[in-house]
């Protein structure tokens, strides 16, 4: 006969992510919605789980939910703010709610690659925007990287006028509505879960994402071509709630902090190749990929930076100028 431990183990082999938590230690349940082995979200979330669960053994336990399985981005921040999850790391994008601050990383064009966005989030303005919520009851830990966002259609993409007319699925930021506006493309906001059914039912015609993000959901599948703008990014906040933040022992909140710096530093380095791996195995699969001459790229700018005016007076001058001297 099995053994109680090893039935437990077999279980949590078969269901992914769970470990099984011991009574009297922290529960931390931590819900996300990218795959957990070969995107840099999920494998951030990963890491964290397994040192958390070793080296805090008695003192807490994490769970992953990756994959919208718990909680869609929409429905995230309210679940934290009512203790049913401890920990997320949703888009920038998904902030729109509790703070302006950040649109800048949603302006097209405003980062040249991740590298200047990682200055950013670490000059002294990107480090206080961890705390642009607290009043809301959210606090930021860390920035976890991803990558740059391209464009798929059902229709190869060269030039912004190929997608005039068509639908794209967005984040739900105002800023990237005024960037697909701008090229004459109407944006509807929906949950990332729902992204893959949309495109193949023509629900949607096209989307934005990073090369993790379209392989990751197979997003290439169900589009004619993805073309490589380069044209934003896509970035995440790791967030927790206030409260629960400051009800921690004092230990173990040190301890949970140092553990996340550690992931943090190890996987936003990484994220390039991750980024690269995914762009090569949508290759592999035959689907096309779009590069575009200088020529041609300069036509996607011409039509979507003007959408900066707009926004000019919520993410501020300075902070676009600084955004630009991290660029050069
Ligand atoms: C999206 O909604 O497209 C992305 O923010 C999903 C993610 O977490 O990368």
């Amino acid at each position: 006969l099995m053994s109680a431990v090893a039935a437990a183990a077999l279980m949590t082999a078969a269901t992914g992510a769970q470990a099984a938590c011991d009574d009297g230690e922290i529960v931390i349940k931590f819900s996300h919605v990218t795959n957990s082995d070969k995107h840099p979200k999920g494998l951030a979330a990963s890491l964290l789980m397994e040192r958390v669960n070793e080296e805090m053994n008695g003192k807490a336990c994490m769970e992953v939910f990756p994959n919208s399985t718990l909680y869609n981005d929409d429905q995230v921040l309210e679940a934290m703010l009512n203790g049913d999850v401890q920990l997320a790391a949703p888009s920038l994008s998904k902030f729109e709610q509790f703070t302006k601050q950040f649109r800048i990383f949603d302006l097209p064009f405003m980062f040249k690659n991740i590298a200047a966005v990682d200055a950013f989030q670490t000059s002294e303005t990107g480090v206080a925007m961890k705390e642009s919520m607290t009043r809301r009851g959210l606090l930021g830990l860390q920035f976890w990287h991803n990558g740059m966002k391209q464009m798929s259609a059902n229709k190869p993409l060269v030039l912004p006028t190929d997608a005039a007319g068509l639908k794209f699925r967005v984040q739900p930021s105002d800023v990237i509505k005024a960037q697909m506006e701008a090229i004459g493309v109407s944006p509807q906001p929906m949950a990332f879960s729902e992204v893959y059914g949309a495109l193949q039912t023509g629900v949607v015609d096209g989307q934005e994402n990073t090369w993790s993000n379209i392989y990751g959901q197979k997003f290439f599948e169900v589009q004619d071509g993805t073309t490589e703008t380069n044209h934003g990014i896509i970035d995440y906040m790791v967030v927790t709630s206030t409260d629960w933040w400051d009800s921690l022992p004092e230990d173990v909140r040190t301890q949970l902090a140092t553990i996340l710096e550690e992931v943090t530093v190890e996987r936003n380095a990484a994220v390039g190749q991750v980024d690269a791996d995914a762009r090569q195995a949508i290759l592999d699969t035959g689907a096309t990929i779009v590069e575009l001459n200088a020529e041609q790229r300069q036509a996607w700018v011409d039509a979507m930076k003007p959408v900066w005016e707009q926004f000019r007076d919520d993410v501020g001058q300075e902070n676009i100028d600084a955004a630009q001297e991290f660029n050069a």
